[in-house]
């Protein structure tokens, strides 16, 4: 396919300085603040989202929504719809093809489906918002145009829609990611009942919605229909080719899956959702491409949320300030049909030190669209419930909250023993505090006009996860490189950290080193989610360059001054290979390749798999500072600084990271106090489903933000870098609403923080 091409050549255009300079490498690519190498892509519009693609000969489909929340279709009449101008086919459960259940997602095997239900396969419907008809036409206009004109007639059942009223029927899921639901040590209750200082209450987080800048989007192209190209804005590139192989019975080498260029994801694109397998299932029915793009609303309707959640953090504590009891324990909403509890005890698990642990969460089950992971899914909501506690303790007990973490900070993972991998967190807080400028005063004391000001503090808490990758990486005789791997680019700086990575590796100078991502027939990376992808990917790619020049070594030869040195004694610098004793003595690649008469060197390999996790308590963490300041009069809070102090390991691109920090802030500030899914109880059916209705954080609501770390390298860590793409949301939402405690003396336990709470 010759667009394919065209786009593969575009991803391959990384070289921000197209000549390749002379041979100027220099040690430390890994930790310096190098600017995005698809930058100059970006911002010139060269750098294509799905639907973008221009793919000859393409429909456009466009799906009908159910306007019920549960029961069947019992007539679904299309006749003005197929006689509206343009539409080729229309695709129902009638008229479907036949499809296989989609494997869902888990932590281990291939599936990516976000749930397991049968893809319009049934009259059925379970949530309000399900596809139920698929319209092809010659233009998206026309499509959409049809989409109107189908009349269904549904027989209703009774749905199960209210989180409130299910509570109490809340079960334990099996599992979470495979952590158990439930944790107890000693008998928190009892040492809560007895405890000199205590604080006892309930949390509550709504529905959030995804709304990443490129809505969710597919060009599907069959070949003879015996494979499968699929064009398709997601962050789980293998996972969506095998998911659609197994769906449409065929081999997974036969679904190619491009995704190179994804306009951010954040969880929503973790999973695979209806409209990918129903643009493949329409492009087999018309016989010719089809592009599918979802409108802002469809996401509401058919691509899951945060789910709402009750926690309660109850705390017991001496006058020392020393926790004898730790209550973490909650309700979260899920379906049937997937197993996505949202893992909100996740950071209680492993922040402080306690006598007594209850640690519990439970889940109900509602007839709405899968919930999904939403950056950092758990840790967000949970750190605001935890660390809202601590705080609320703080002023209980007269002890500054940052004192307060101090005292109970862990030496060894409380609920796990097992020692930390590294931990640097009463660092992160020192060195915030002091750049911050952190002044603990009493609540309701500091007043500028109408605006009562305030500080807050939470600590930030994402576990570390790295999976078992794959990598591929040729060297070739005129000292370019490249390295390939079926990758996920979400805007984070994929390609970047990593061509700094392999010229590091390789002694190479960047503008050498290029990297191919983003297609399934690249060797299998997993996805990118869990902020696994730098450390994963790392370890595949330095596997593979170990590989690649011990097979250089072997193939120099004894006419190379690399005669006789071993793999220990070399090390790969200034475009080539040289002893490490003897710095005069070496080859290029170049020379070694002219010589042997090879156009390059080839070798793939696959990273070890990842024990580190198994042997310690991994995680990353941080200190998040903020001044708030409330209109005494209307309620109106603004976020006036912000700082947050992170300890994630080595940090490996400081430009790139910053912005990650700085994007998970920005999104926690949202969460904290203007984004809430609106969702009717009678209807089931979420009311503002617009970026008009559904409020983002805009430009004015977000202050300069600061970032600090402590760039201190985990060495149980393969890069001796934590992920750090979902960190930077967790302790937003608290820090927020300590801050305005401080200020106002009001304690909302409610997100999102609106005027009417505070009035
Ligand atoms: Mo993240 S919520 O695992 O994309």
């Amino acid at each position: 396919m010759s667009n394919t091409q065209k786009i593969m050549e575009t991803v391959m255009q990384y070289a921000p300085d197209k000549e390749p300079n002379a041979l100027s490498h220099r040690r430390g690519y890994l930790g310096t603040p190098l600017s995005r190498v698809d930058g100059q892509l970006k911002v010139k519009g060269e750098a294509p989202f799905t639907a973008e693609y221009k793919v000859e000969n393409t429909a456009y489909a466009a799906l009908v929504y159910s306007s019920v929340t549960k029961g069947k279709i019992t007539k679904i009449d299309v006749s003005r719809a197929e006689k509206a101008n343009g539409v080729l086919a229309i695709v129902t459960h009638e008229n479907a093809p036949k499809l296989k259940n989609p494997p869902t997602f888990g932590l281990s095997g291939n599936g990516a489906a976000a749930s397991d239900l049968p893809i319009l396969q049934e009259a059925d419907v379970h949530w309000n918002g399900q596809p139920i008809a698929v319209i092809v036409a010659e233009t998206q206009d026309r499509a959409e145009e049809a989409a109107t004109l189908v009349k269904v007639e549904y027989e209703t059942a009774e749905a199960e829609v209210s989180f409130d009223a299910l509570k109490k029927i809340a079960k334990p899921p099996e599992n979470i990611l495979g952590e158990p639901p439930e944790i107890k040590i000693g008998d928190a209750e009892n040492a809560l009942d007895a405890a000199e200082f205590k604080v006892d209450n309930l949390y509550r987080t709504p529905r959030y919605n995804h709304n990443a800048i490129e809505p969710h989007a597919t060009v599907a192209v069959w070949h003879d229909n015996e494979s499968l190209t699929v064009f398709d804005s997601t962050q789980c590139i293998h996972n969506l080719s095998y998911t659609l192989a197994v769906i449409f019975g065929i081999q997974p080498e036969a679904v190619r899956v491009i995704s190179p260029f994804v306009g951010g994801g954040f969880g929503s694109k973790g999973t695979m959702w209806w409209n990918t397998a129903l643009c493949a299932m329409a492009a087999k029915v018309v016989n010719c491409p089809v592009k599918l793009s979802v409108s802002r609303q469809g996401i509401f309707r058919i691509v899951g949320g945060r789910t709402p959640s009750e926690q309660r953090v109850a705390l017991g504590a001496g006058k020392d300030g020393k926790f004898t009891a730790l209550i973490h324990s909650g309700i979260t909403a899920a379906t049937r049909h997937n197993n996505f509890p949202e893992q909100f005890t996740f950071p209680v698990r492993h922040l402080y030190a306690a006598e007594n642990f209850y640690i519990g969460q439970k889940v109900v089950n509602l007839d709405t669209v899968a919930n999904t992971f939403m950056r950092a899914p758990g840790e967000s909501i949970g750190t605001f419930a935890l660390e809202s506690a601590i705080d609320e303790l703080a002023y209980e007990l007269k002890i500054d909250p940052i004192e307060l973490r101090r005292i109970n900070e862990p030496t060894k993972d409380p609920v796990r023993d097992v020692a930390f991998s590294m931990r640097n967190l009463t660092l992160a807080y020192q060195r915030g505090a002091e750049k911050f400028g952190w002044q603990h005063q009493a609540p309701r004391s500091q007043k500028d006009g109408k605006w009562l000001v305030g500080q807050g503090v939470a600590t930030a808490y994402y576990p570390y996860y790295r999976f078992v990758s794959t990598a591929r990486v040729r060297i070739f005789a005129d000292g370019t490189a490249v390295v390939q791997t079926s990758a996920q680019e979400m805007g984070m700086g994929t390609a970047t950290v990593q061509i700094q990575h392999a010229a590091e590796r390789l002694g190479l100078p960047i503008e050498r080193v290029s990297f191919e991502y983003g297609d399934s027939n690249l060797p299998q990376a997993p996805l990118a989610g869990g902020s696994n992808q730098t450390a994963s990917n790392f370890a595949a790619i330095a596997a593979t360059i170990e590989k690649a020049l011990r097979e250089l070594l072997a193939i120099a030869g004894d006419d190379s001054p690399l005669a006789g040195l071993k793999y220990e004694e070399i090390e790969a610098r200034d475009g080539g290979v040289f002893s490490k004793e003897n710095s005069s003595k070496g080859e290029t690649y170049a020379s070694i390749l002219k010589r042997v008469g090879q156009d390059y060197v080839e070798a793939e390999a696959t990273s070890s798999q990842p024990s580190e996790m198994q042997k310690y308590s991994m995680g990353s963490y941080g200190a998040q500072f903020c001044e708030v300041r409330v209109n005494e009069e209307t309620g109106e809070v603004r976020v006036s600084r912000w700082l947050g102090s992170f300890d994630c390991g080595k940090i490996l691109n400081p430009k790139t990271a910053t912005s990650q920090f700085r994007g998970g802030i920005i999104m926690g500030i949202g969460m904290a106090l203007t984004e809430e899914t609106l969702f009717d109880e009678r209807k089931g059916r979420i009311m503002n489903a617009s970026l008009a209705e559904y409020h983002v954080p805009v430009n004015l609501d977000v202050p300069h933000i600061e970032i600090i770390y402590n760039n201190i390298p985990d060495e149980h860590a393969p890069s001796g870098a934590h992920g750090i793409g979902e960190i930077g949301i967790t302790g937003v939402a608290a820090a927020i609403a300590n801050a305005i405690y401080n200020a106002t003396g009001k304690r909302i336990r409610e997100l999102p923080i609106t005027l009417d709470k505070l009035l």
